[in-house]
C-alpha cells in the first residue's frame, strides 16, 4: 500500500509505457511486480525517482557502475567526445587505450575486441571457440545466465518438473523461439568438479568450449569452490577445449577480474557492464593465438562486425573509469562489500536466510540451505525476497528483486548503515 502511495509517478509512467512497449518493458532484468520505478537522475550511489524521492542505489545498473552515477570525470570526457562527434566510421585512440588498460590488468588478456553488450561478447567468444577448435559443442552450467543469445539461453531458470537428473540435467529452453540445442549445447551442474571431469573425459573431444561464470550471479551470487574452476581449467586443457570465463559481472570481483582472485587463466574472457563506464559495452579478451582468428585476411577467419563497436563515447568513459579504479580504490570498494556481507551474516544468524557474494557483491537468499548450485537456489522463497525488496524500497533503498546489491566507490558509510538498519527492520531482529 505504502509502495503505491510513494510511487504514483512511476505507476503513471508505466501505464504509458505499456501502451507502446510489450508488457511495458524493453529489458527483462528490470521487470518488477507491480511495476519498476522510473528515474529522473542519478548521482554517486543515489538516484532520484520521478516522484522526487532520493534513493540509495545498490543496483547500480546491474553492477555496472563501479564508480557510481555521473562521475564528473566520466561526464567530462564523454561530453567532450560527444561534442566532437559521438560515432565515426573509423577508430579513435581511446579504443586502443582501453584495450591496453584491460590487458595490463587481466592476466589472460593479450588481445581485445569490443562489442556493445555482454551478450554479443558471449556470442563472438563462442564463435571464436568454434572457429579455433573446429568443434561444435558448448558446455554451460545449469542456472547460469550468459546473456540474451540463443546458444546459451538453455537451462537458465528451468522449472523443477523439467530439471532431469542432478548429475545430468536436461537442456531446457529458457525462451520461446529457440530451435533446439541438439549437439550444440550440454548443461552440467555448477560447482560439481567430479561431474565436469567425467563429462570431459567422455565427451571432451567434441567440446569447443566450457563457459563458466567465476561468480554465478543469477543463481545467487554464488562464488564457486576453487577446485571447480581449477578442474574446469585442467579438463579443458586435456581435452583441447577452450575455457571461457564469463566475467561480464565477475570482472568486478577483484582488480584484474575474477581470474586474479582464483589465480586461474581462462583462454577467453567475456566482459561487459563496468568496463563501459556507464555506457553500452562488451568485450572479448584472450590469448593472442586465439584472438588472432579475428584478424582480417586470415584463412578461416572469425568475423565480427558492429556499427557501434568501440564507440568513442563508451571507450572514453571506459578508459577513465578504469584509470579511476586503481588497486586501492578497488580494495576500498571490496572491503565495504565484505563488511556488508559480514554484518548481514550476523543479522541473519539462526534465520532461514543465507548471505552470498564476494568483492563488492552481496545477496540475501531466503533459504536455510547454502547455495552451491541452481538446485539449491530454487529452494529460495522468491516471494519473500520480492516483498523484502519492496519493503526496502519503501525505506528509500533500491536493491534487486532477489535482494542482490553491490558497493561502488561512491557508496557511503551512511548508506551502509541505513541498508543494515532496513534489513534489520524487515527481519524483525
Ligand atoms: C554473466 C553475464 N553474462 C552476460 C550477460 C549479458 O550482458 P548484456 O546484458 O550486456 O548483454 C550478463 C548480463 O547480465 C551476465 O550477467
Amino acid at each position: 500500500m505504502r509502495h503505491a502511495e510513494l510511487t504514483l509517478g512511476s505507476a503513471g509512467r508505466f501505464a504509458e509505457a505499456k501502451k507502446v512497449l510489450p508488457g511495458g518493458y524493453t529489458r527483462d532484468a528490470i521487470i518488477r511486480d507491480p511495476y519498476p520505478i522510473f528515474i529522473e537522475r542519478g548521482e554517486g550511489s543515489t538516484v532520484t525517482d520521478v516522484d522526487g524521492r532520493l534513493l540509495d542505489d545498490w543496483c547500480l545498473n546491474a553492477t555496472s557502475l563501479a564508480i557510481g552515477h555521473a562521475d564528473p570525470r566520466v561526464v567530462k570526457v564523454a561530453t567532450e567526445q560527444t561534442t566532437r562527434g559521438s560515432a565515426f566510421h573509423t577508430m579513435t585512440g581511446d579504443e586502443t587505450a582501453l584495450a591496453e588498460l584491460l590487458i595490463e590488468r587481466i592476466p589472460s588478456a593479450e588481445m581485445v575486441r569490443f562489442t556493445n553488450s555482454g551478450s554479443e561478447a558471449v556470442m563472438i567468444a563462442i564463435r571464436i571457440a568454434r572457429g579455433v577448435t573446429g568443434r561444435k559443442l558448448i558446455v554451460k552450467f545449469e542456472g547460469s545466465y550468459h546473456g540474451t543469445y540463443d546458444e546459451v539461453q538453455w537451462s537458465v531458470g528451468p522449472p523443477r518438473d523439467k530439471f532431469g537428473p542432478a548429475d545430468d540435467p536436461n537442456v531446457v529452453a529458457d525462451s520461446g523461439g529457440l530451435t533446439g540445442s541438439d549437439g550444440r549445447v550440454s548443461v552440467l551442474p555448477y560447482n560439481d568438479a567430479a561431474v565436469l571431469e567425467a563429462f570431459m573425459a567422455a565427451h571432451g573431444e567434441g567440446v569447443a568450449a566450457v563457459i563458466v561464470e567465476p561468480m554465478a550471479n543469477r543463481m545467487g551470487s554464488v562464488v564457486p569452490a576453487a577446485d571447480f574452476l581449477q578442474k574446469a581449467r585442467d579438463s579443458c586443457s586435456s581435452a583441447g577445449a577452450l575455457l571461457i570465463f564469463d566475467e561480464v559481472i565477475a570482472y568486478r570481483l577483484g582488480y584484474g577480474g575474477a581470474q586474479t582472485v582464483f589465480g586461474i587463466k581462462p583462454d577467453i574472457t567475456t566482459l561487459g557492464k563496468s568496463i563501459g563506464g556507464g555506457f553500452p559495452v562488451g568485450g572479448i579478451v584472450g590469448r593472442k593465438d586465439i584472438m588472432m582468428i579475428t584478424e582480417p585476411g586470415r584463412k578461416g577467419r572469425v568475423t565480427h562486425a558492429g556499427t557501434y563497436n568501440g564507440n568513442p563515447v563508451t571507450m572514453s568513459a571506459g578508459r577513465v573509469t578504469q584509470e579511476i579504479l586503481t588497486l586501492n580504490v578497488h580494495r576500498e570498494i571490496d572491503a565495504m562489500g565484505e563488511h556488508i556481507r559480514s554484518e548481514l551474516r550476523h543479522l541473519t544468524e539462526g534465520l532461514p536466510i543465507t548471505v552470498s557474494g564476494g568483492g563488492p557483491f552481496f545477496k540475501l537468499n531466503a533459504s536455510g540451505r547454502k547455495i552451491f548450485n541452481y538446485r539449491d537456489a530454487v529452494s529460495c522463497d522468491k516471494e519473500w525476497q520480492r516483498l523484502a525488496s519492496l519493503a526496502l524500497l519503501n525505506r528509500d533503498i533500491v536493491i534487486s528483486g532477489s535482494l542482490a546489491g553491490c558497493t561502488a566507490s561512491t557508496t557511503t558509510d551512511m548508506q551502509v548503515s541505513s541498508l543494515l538498519e532496513g534489513v534489520k527492520e524487515i527481519l524483525n531482529v
